[in-house]
């Protein structure tokens, strides 16, 4: 049972293991991609695991799959930056605002607005002044709010 289950686990891992070495090896037409994969790697992956599926049972959302749907409710977008894990980030405001659209794209293009425009600097930089203190109550009242959403 045990080793059926690693098993399983394996496989997968192996293939993002691959495709992550790939593009970071691909060289310049790649590089901007790759910095971004590098600062989600140091910054973000301890937390969020490599493909962003976090630790929901742990509290650690997950990015893949979702994160983009925040952008269809009003304060969704502020939150994205507000939120501690990204706000105290040690980036630049231009790297976190890269690294935002990065994460955006890479692992919720399906739920991301057709007219999402990108996160800026200075956007980021005005935002992340005021990290969120108390996260929970925001992130519930927004995933109510995203209950009336249709197309999630
Ligand atoms: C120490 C662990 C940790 C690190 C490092 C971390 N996060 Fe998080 N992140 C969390 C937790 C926990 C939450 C849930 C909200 C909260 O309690 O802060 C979260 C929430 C988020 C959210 C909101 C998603 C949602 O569903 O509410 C985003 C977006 C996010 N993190 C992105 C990032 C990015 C980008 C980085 C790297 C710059 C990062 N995080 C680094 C733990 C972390």
């Amino acid at each position: 049972m045990s080793s059926n289950v690693s098993r399983r686990l394996r496989a997968p891992l192996a293939v993002v293991a691959v495709v992550l070495g790939g593009s970071i090896s691909y060289g310049e037409a790649h590089s901007a991609t790759s910095s971004m994969q590098a600062a989600y790697m140091l910054g973000c992956q301890g937390c969020h695991l490599d493909d962003g599926r976090g630790f929901p049972q742990r509290g650690v959302p997950a990015l893949n799959g979702f994160v983009g749907n925040f952008l269809k409710v009003p304060g969704g977008r502020e939150y994205l930056v507000r939120v501690p894990g990204v706000a105290q980030s040690e980036l630049s405001d231009e790297r976190l605002a890269d690294l935002l659209n990065w994460m955006l794209r890479t692992f919720s293009s399906a739920q991301l607005p057709a007219d999402f425009t990108p996160y800026t600097a200075l956007e980021v930089g005005r935002l992340r002044k005021s990290p969120l203190v108390e996260v929970a109550p925001v992130r519930v009242e927004l995933l109510r709010r995203l209950e009336t959403v249709a197309d999630l």
